[in-house]
């Protein structure tokens, strides 16, 4: 039944049946990684001309000035103008004035990386980007480090955890102080419950947050090309998950990508056992909006043509 556990795992100790699904993507792995520089730059330059990340990822004043409409990507009928109060809310210019950057991890916050000691690896990249405001302390810094440039803040979890923000917001403020300077991005113009929640998101920073994180929005311009960019290779899920639009990121800011924690499947792909959905919870992901096992295949493709290294299990 599959190969022995070697370590404690994150869950339950119940073997698993092998899965013919996990044994092909395995045998598709290429564990020899090298980098392709040439289908690297092809990939890069595909998304560069379709999405331009780096002018267009964020919502700035130069990308949407005062007059222009944002029509969010999750709801098109929406549109909302951009009024000079909106306006100065955005930064002035792109934060990825600094592209290209050297190394990135990109962490996904799957199981896999519970007990993989990837925590250093990741930390070790020159910028690092998580999703969904992801718990990172104690235990779960050996697994997963502590080292954040980009965090991900899904506004459901603002409206579960933090009341949406309605109520008393120091707990928000000072729970995101764990992930220091790094810019906290939301998808407030995606649908247009997100909007009002992601403004409070950003007050409750410059009211509260001295030198802590800063709130910046997704431009739901970029997203919505994403989203046309990964249909032609094949994704057509509702919406993409954070983490494929988080990969697609670094591919246009970062030299070199590496994946952490990408995993959707719930059992481990070298020891047969059950795993958890992330490595803090078990809550399950969202299958009617997400496509993450063929992201996932999307992913794996990348990494055997060298363009990014999708790491798998522990890190030596
Ligand atoms: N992920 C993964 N395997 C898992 C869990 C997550 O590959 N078992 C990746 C996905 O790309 C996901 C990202 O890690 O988008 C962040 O995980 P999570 O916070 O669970 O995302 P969701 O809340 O499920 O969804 P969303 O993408 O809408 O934020």
């Amino acid at each position: 039944n599959g190969v022995a556990a070697s370590g404690p795992l994150s869950v339950q100790q119940k073997p698993a049946k092998r899965n013919q699904v996990i044994d092909r993507l395995i045998a598709s792995y290429s564990t020899s990684w090298k980098k392709h520089e040439k289908n690297f730059q092809f990939y890069r330059s595909l998304l560069g001309n379709k999405c331009n990340a780096i002018s267009a990822a964020v919502v700035t004043q130069r990308n949407s000035p005062t007059g222009t409409n944002i029509t969010f990507d999750a709801d098109k009928k929406k549109i909302l103008e951009v009024t000079p109060a909106l306006y100065n809310l955005f930064p002035k210019e792109t934060p990825f004035i600094k592209a290209p950057l050297d190394t990135c991890a990109v962490v996904g916050n799957g199981g896999i990386l519970t007990n993989s000691s990837c925590g250093k690896q990741i930390d070790s990249a020159s910028y690092v980007i998580r999703c969904n405001l992801p718990p990172l302390k104690n235990r779960h810094e050996k697994d997963a480090g502590s080292k954040s440039n980009i965090v991900t803040a899904n506004p459901s979890i603002l409206m579960q955890k933090y009341s949406s923000l309605n109520e008393r917001r120091r707990s928000f403020v000072e729970d995101v102080r764990l992930y220091g300077n790094a810019l906290i991005l939301l998808p407030a113009f995606s649908y247009r419950q997100n909007t009002a929640v992601s403004l409070r998101a950003l007050y409750a920073l410059e009211d509260f947050g001295y030198n802590g994180p800063q709130a910046v929005f997704f431009n739901p311009a970029y997203l919505s090309n994403l989203k046309e960019f990964w249909h032609t290779q094949g994704i057509r899920a509702m919406r993409l998950s954070t983490g494929i639009m988080m990969v697609s990121l670094a591919l246009e800011l970062c030299n070199n990508v590496h994946l952490y924690g990408f995993w959707p499947f719930s059992v481990h792909p070298y020891t047969y056992q059950q795993i958890t959905n992330h490595y803090y919870d078990n809550q399950p992901v969202n299958h009617r909006v997400h496509a993450m096992p063929a992201e996932f295949e999307a992913l794996l493709n990348l990494h055997n043509k060298g363009v990014i290294h999708l790491h798998i299990g522990e890190c030596t």
